[in-house]
């Protein structure tokens, strides 16, 4: 029998500083009625300047690992759209804080679908016998990558991090995952950029939200919302149902839906292209934002904490990103207690 990566460990971590809708309209011209009318969203976290996403990623990797049945790991994936230096990954420094010496480490570029082609990756890498088990970790400071000036994108995102360990398992026990569909579309790359700091354009000092200093405009984060939220609905809807397939569920069969947190209406959309009903989807963003890379393991999370998914669960998961990208995945939750 082939071997499955199954979840067997769970953490998150975000940076304490509350910012309300509020607060921002202090500064910018908007209010807390459109950010919560538009997006579902009433307050975000950012980290305190100083703090990067591989202390967030330490923090929630030390959960997760505190949560999973026993022992370290042998693989470390970082997915992230903000890694602590352009060079080198920030995963290696992450798995030598955390202890996990000699471990396999790397970053994983996929914006908010990063999570999922994460967990992909690192399944594979457990099937092909390369790694034992796996700490996958979503991590994000997008704090430092917002323009202040940006209504449109300041009050979106948040900072935070979330994690889960895999190990090798069987594919038929609970928490194996059942399967994965993974796609992209690079002519859209427009649609989500950073544009300097790169090879192809290069980027001068920098200073983050909140930090004092100028930054040059093309280290800003920059999103086209309104065809964003149209591939999105589009390519979370056919990958989840691609998924489903791969899993033998119907739509009506799933009991909880967490999808990349970066709308309620975008969720809800999806919800109903699915056939599902909105009820079973996993709302966490109205607390935290979209937290991008660690969205679906933050609303996992939540979910597990609150009570919402139990044992037995069937659950979907589902991204749609910068790049573009997309992914989802699926498991029947395992009953592992989130830390
Ligand atoms: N506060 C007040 N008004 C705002 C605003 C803000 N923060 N941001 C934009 N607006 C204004 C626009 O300027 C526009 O004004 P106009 O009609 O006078 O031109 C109006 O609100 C409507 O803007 P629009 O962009 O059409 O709003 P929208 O309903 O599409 O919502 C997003 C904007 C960004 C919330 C929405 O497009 C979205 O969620 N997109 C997906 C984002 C995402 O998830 N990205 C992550 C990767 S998946």
């Amino acid at each position: 029998m082939s071997r499955a990566a199954v979840l067997t460990g769970l953490g998150t971590f975000v940076p304490p500083r509350v910012v309300t809708n509020e607060e921002l309209a202090r500064t910018l011209d908007t209010s807390d009625e459109w950010i919560r009318t538009r997006t579902g969203i009433t307050q975000r976290h950012w980290a305190e300047p100083g703090t990067a996403t591989g202390d967030l990623a330490v923090a929630a990797g030390e959960r997760a690992l505190k949560s999973a049945d026993s022992g370290g790991v042998d693989l470390v994936v970082l997915a992230t759209t903000t890694p602590d230096h352009p060079c080198p990954a920030t995963a290696p420094e992450v798995a030598s804080r955390l202890g996990l010496e000699n471990a396999a480490a790397y970053d994983i570029a996929a914006v908010c679908s990063g999570f999922v082609y994460g967990l992909a990756s690192a399944a594979g890498a457990i099937a092909a016998g390369i790694a034992e088990r796996a700490l996958v970790i979503g991590a994000e400071t997008y704090s430092t990558i917002l323009d202040p000036d940006d209504r449109t994108t300041s009050v979106i995102f948040g900072d935070g991090a979330g994690a889960v360990v895999l190990r090798a398992g069987d594919p038929a026990e609970p928490g194996a995952l059942l399967g994965y569909d993974l796609g992209s579309d690079g002519s859209l790359k427009d649609l989500i950029l950073v544009p300097g700091g790169g090879s192809r354009q290069r980027a001068a000092g920098t200073a983050g939200a909140g930090e004092p200093g100028p930054r040059p405009a093309d280290s800003y984060f920059s999103m086209q919302g309104q065809p964003v939220f149209r591939h999105a609905v589009t390519r979370m809807a056919a990958s989840s149902l691609a998924m489903l397939d791969r899993a033998g569920w119907a739509p009506e069969t799933v009991d909880w839906f967490v999808g990349h947190q970066a709308n309620v209406r975008i969720l809800h959309a999806v919800a109903d292209q699915l056939g599902m009903a909105r009820e079973r989807t996993v709302v966490h963003l109205d607390r935290v934002g979209n937290t991008s890379a660690a969205s679906i393991p933050l609303a996992l999370a939540d979910a597990v904490t609150g009570g919402l998914i139990a044992p037995g669960d069937r659950v979907l998961m589902s991204a749609f990103g910068g790049g573009v990208t997309w992914g989802s995945t699926a498991l029947v939750w395992p009953g592992v207690v989130a830390n």
